[in-house]
């Protein structure tokens, strides 16, 4: 695991940037699975920026989501496919039938989940998966308890991870109880992880990943599994965690 310390949220976004940046210079026809929330949504300001200022081309690029609320209509101001759209995909080249998200509204639910990780082993999987965090060690939206072989998968969200996502809402009755996510399994199976986080709140979070026993207790703990893992936090998040260089 390497970890690299940010001084406050404005660098690890800038950082986190710079890192996504030349991997897909390196590789511009890359495979990225994507995070929503608040921690990568400057860090997607800062692509849009490379992108309008550099040229830097998302065009053979293929993006995955981690997850999406069941029940919401994709167009619902608070879908992730929504939140893609605004804070990234509408103001790069990414081709639009190339930019993936979980269908929260499909019929048959169970056969979206099949689907969903059907179309990621088709496109040769992932190259580098972008992951935040949750409190309770959440990744994508498996929940503590959440089995290590997890597929795509259904969840139930827990209160703490919905009244955390209700700063989005007009109130915690509005957010969604149930979501598709990619599980463990489709998360360890990337090439290469990149995981974010910024704040005091989340410092109890990544002393456990970083330190912690690996246990589905604490889902993000089966990141010290993985031979590519990249966290980039700053100082707050990492108030707990001796870091030996940069
Ligand atoms: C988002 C996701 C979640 C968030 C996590 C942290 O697609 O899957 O695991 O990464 O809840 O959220 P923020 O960044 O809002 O603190």
């Amino acid at each position: 695991m390497k970890i690299i310390e940010a001084k406050h949220f404005d660098d690890m976004s800038l950082k986190a940037a710079q890192f996504m940046i030349e991997k897909v210079q390196r590789d511009p026809t890359i495979t990225l699975g994507l995070a929503t929330g608040g921690t990568p949504q400057k860090m997607y300001e800062l692509l849009i920026n490379d992108h309008r200022i550099n040229g830097t081309s998302y065009h053979q690029v293929t993006t995955f989501n981690l997850d999406e609320y069941i029940g919401l209509d994709r167009h619902d101001p608070n879908s992730y496919y929504t939140y893609m759209h605004k804070a990234l995909f509408d103001h790069i080249d990414i081709r639009d039938e190339q930019a993936f998200l979980p269908n929260g509204t499909a019929s048959n639910l169970n056969a979206e989940c099949e689907r969903y990780e059907a179309l990621i082993r088709q496109h040769g999987g992932i190259d580098l998966q972008v992951l935040g965090i949750g409190a309770n060690g959440h990744i994508g939206f498996n929940e503590p308890g959440t089995s290590f072989e997890s597929s795509t998968h259904i969840v139930k969200l827990t209160e703490s991870t919905r009244e955390a996502n209700a700063r989005y809402f007009n109130d915690l009755s509005e957010v969604p109880t149930e979501a598709i996510t990619m599980g463990i399994q489709s998360i360890m199976n990337a090439k290469e992880i990149l995981l974010l986080a910024s704040g005091k709140k989340k410092a109890d979070a990544l002393y456990q990943l970083i330190h912690g026993k690996v246990d589905e207790s604490f889902p993000a703990s089966v990141l010290q599994r993985h031979e590519q893992v990249t966290i980039i936090a700053d100082r707050e998040a990492l108030q707990k965690v001796a870091v030996s260089s940069n």
